[in-house]
């Protein structure tokens, strides 16, 4: 343990749509980690907040028809209240378009341009001439130059997740109105990040935290950096010092919340944040794995340039699958946070335990609520709950309470392996590894109970009994201890059932092989339900349902083009029309020329329906047209207008009441 003061951070969400529990893979165990290093005794600020600049926020804002800082006002709530649902609680969680972070990313860029490591260059730009602007990031798709996958704006994230910079992206297609982009001059700003590779290496060699970031940065390092465009041609954002038509680029203003939220918690608490940012600080930063090279790369180069102090770790989560499918919001592969779980009433805690209990921290994982229901099942309610359960009931109803004998030796030792296991694996960030010896030591107390079986023992010989009880009791605390950073609400009830009238983690770990006080408990309550299956379906049918639905709205929307808008639909002039006259088409054995009444006139309507209909059964018959086509000449007959007809045999599509000709369909 050392002296300098901790600071533990998490990637910030964006503020334009709702917690899922892709974000949970990477604020649980960060939680987790901080109220280990406290039960530790380590004191711990806590930091995050929601990133409310760039390009998707705009996008989504255009698209709701509101404000960028509406948007983000509403989703930083949610951020906020959703993660202390989920007992993720920070001590501060701030918004990057606050006041304190506009100013303080303006401080950092002057000390960079003073410090030499800022130009600024005539470079091109995606450009869109139907939209008369610039196109800066999510405005702009195309193909990666890498390594060829389809990509969008500053990120390739269905290939090689590299980073894009402006103007670099291939065949560039404006996203807003599909118009291929052409390129054009504009002045930017250049971060000199090239100049930071020797410091980097340096950097990365001494980063702590999992394996995962620190290889991928240093791979990236040696393959050579280039300089870093650091300004957008956006409204939204930090002005850049100096300049009204330009913001800077949302991934340097975002990690600067790190020190903004320090500066506002530091205001609030009447601490200093120097002590954090300006050198010998131990600040941690959890993040999700694909936003690695923004925090070993970019930030560490940022921090350095202007004069701050570095991170010392780096902990980076793997993805999260849904039903072994790539998360996909679009595909319907997700799930989220309140809607799917929290509002139904399933407790945090069993969510918690999952999410860390699943796989390693840098590995992926695939969520399914039917792995969900059997680890909650066989391992919270079968192994955890019913130790506990029956060590409290047996201590409640045979002694009336805690009795007044110490736990044997070999307990006590079992107890302080645990803690040494457990401390190894947060050392680590191994947090499965650690969580799995927490459920080892509840095995380990069923296993005390069922060879010991009291319950016959106290019949023959009460004293050996209330030993054995007394060690399970011992076990129980430990167990309140050691599981308080994964699952807080579960440690808290148990801490109280035990008798504990304060909170649990107000203690420490090394208290847990410390005698309980002997006295009197309540009957205890069961920890977790099971999850039962009619309850699992219900929750697999509403993801099922989620995918059909993705799957009929892409069914409908072939490539992934925009829905038909009502304003859309009411362009077609769709109209009953008589047919007047019909007769074949030299040449053709497919065609028709049909002259057909649309009300306000005659016109000609080349139909390709020969193979199914004679001339004569058409004639005076009412059928729907769209009379606003572009006329086509066919056969060298102008054909101005469709007929509409039905599959493979054209079955005409005709109004079921008499209408009179011209009348619009809708
Ligand atoms: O990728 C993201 O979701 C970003 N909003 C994370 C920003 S983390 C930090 F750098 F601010
Ligand atoms: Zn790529």
């Amino acid at each position: 343990m050392s002296d300098a003061p901790r600071l533990v951070t998490c990637g910030l969400p964006y503020t334009n749509g709702p917690c899922h529990f892709g974000h949970l893979r990477t604020y649980v165990p960060a939680d987790m980690y901080v109220r280990y290093m406290r039960l530790r005794g380590e004191e711990v600020v806590f930091i995050c907040g929601s990133d409310n600049h760039g390009t998707p926020i705009v996008v989504s804002a255009e698209a709701e028809g509101t404000t960028p800082a509406e948007l983000s006002r509403r989703y930083h709530d949610h951020f906020d209240t959703t993660f202390r649902r989920m007992g993720v609680v920070f001590d501060h969680f701030g918004m990057t378009d606050g006041e304190t972070n506009h100013r303080r990313t303006r401080r950092i860029i002057r000390a960079l341009e003073a410090n030499g490591h800022v130009y600024a260059e005539r470079v091109e730009q995606s450009y869109c001439s139907s939209c008369r602007r610039f196109l800066p990031d999510r405005y702009v798709k195309g193909l990666c130059p890498h390594c060829g996958a389809e990509a969008r704006g500053d990120e390739c994230d269905q290939g090689c997740g590299k980073h894009l910079e402006p103007g670099e992206i291939r065949e560039p297609v404006c996203t807003v109105c599909d118009t291929p982009a052409e390129l054009r001059e504009q002045e930017h700003y250049f971060f000199r990040l090239s100049s930071f590779e020797p410091f980097l290496l340096e950097h990365l060699e001494h980063l702590k935290g999992t394996a995962n970031a620190r290889n991928y940065a240093l791979g990236w390092v040696r393959d050579g950096l280039r300089d870093w465009c650091i300004t957008r041609t956006l409204d939204w954002g930090v002005r850049y010092p100096g300049r009204e038509d330009l913001v800077v680029y949302v991934w340097v203003d975002a990690p600067i919340g790190y020190i903004s939220f320090t500066e506002e918690w530091a205001a609030a608490a009447g601490a200093d944040w120097r002590r954090y940012w300006c050198g010998g600080a131990e600040i941690t930063h959890f993040i999700g794995g694909d936003i690695t090279y923004h925090h070993c790369i970019f930030w560490p180069a940022l921090l350095e340039g202007a004069g701050y102090g570095l991170p010392n770790a780096v902990v980076a989560s793997g993805m999260l699958k849904v039903d072994d499918h790539k998360f996909s919001k679009s595909r319907g592969y997700v799930v989220w946070t309140n809607e799917d779980y929290l509002d139904l009433g399933l407790p945090a805690d069993c969510l918690r335990y999952y999410l860390v209990a699943s796989t390693s921290h840098t590995r992926e994982l695939n969520f399914s609520w039917r792995a969900f229901a059997d680890r909650v099942n066989n391992e919270l309610v079968n192994t955890f709950g019913n130790f506990v359960h029956r060590t409290l009931h047996f201590a409640h109803t045979r002694f009336g309470g805690i009795p007044a004998v110490e736990a044997g030796a070999p307990v006590l030792e079992a107890i302080r392996d645990t803690l040494a296991a457990v401390d190894r694996a947060m050392e680590e960030y191994e947090f499965k590894v650690a969580v799995d010896a927490v459920m080892g030591l509840a095995a380990q107390g069923n296993n005390l109970i069922q060879a010991n079986a009291p319950w016959k023992l106290v019949k023959t010989d009460p004293e050996a009994a209330s030993r054995v009880i007394a060690d399970a009791l011992q076990i129980v605390k430990a167990l309140a201890l050691l599981i308080d950073p994964v699952m807080p609400e579960t440690a808290a009830r148990i801490w109280s059932m035990l008798g504990q009238q304060d909170g649990v983690e107000e203690h420490r770990l090394s208290e847990s092989t410390e005698p309980l006080e002997p006295g009197h408990l309540a009957l205890p309550a069961p920890l977790f339900a099971r999850i039962e299956e009619t309850r699992l379906q219900e929750l697999e049918a509403v993801l099922e349902g989620r995918v059909a639905e993705a799957e009929r709205r892409a069914r409908c929307e072939p490539d992934g083009e925009a829905p038909l808008t009502i304003d859309e639909f009411a362009r077609m002039e769709l109209v009953i029309a008589r047919v007047v006259s019909a007769e074949p088409i030299q040449n053709s054995k497919k065609l028709l020329r049909l002259v057909v009444d649309i009300g306000a006139e005659e016109r000609e309507i080349v139909s390709g329906i020969a193979g199914f209909y004679a001339p004569s059964d058409l004639v005076g018959r009412d059928v729907v047209v769209i009379a606003n086509l572009a006329p086509a000449t066919l056969f060298g007959v102008e054909s101005r207008g469709m007929i509409l007809a039905a599959g493979d045999e054209a079955s005409l599509l005709v109004p079921l009441r008499p209408v009179e000709p011209g009348t619009r369909v809708r």
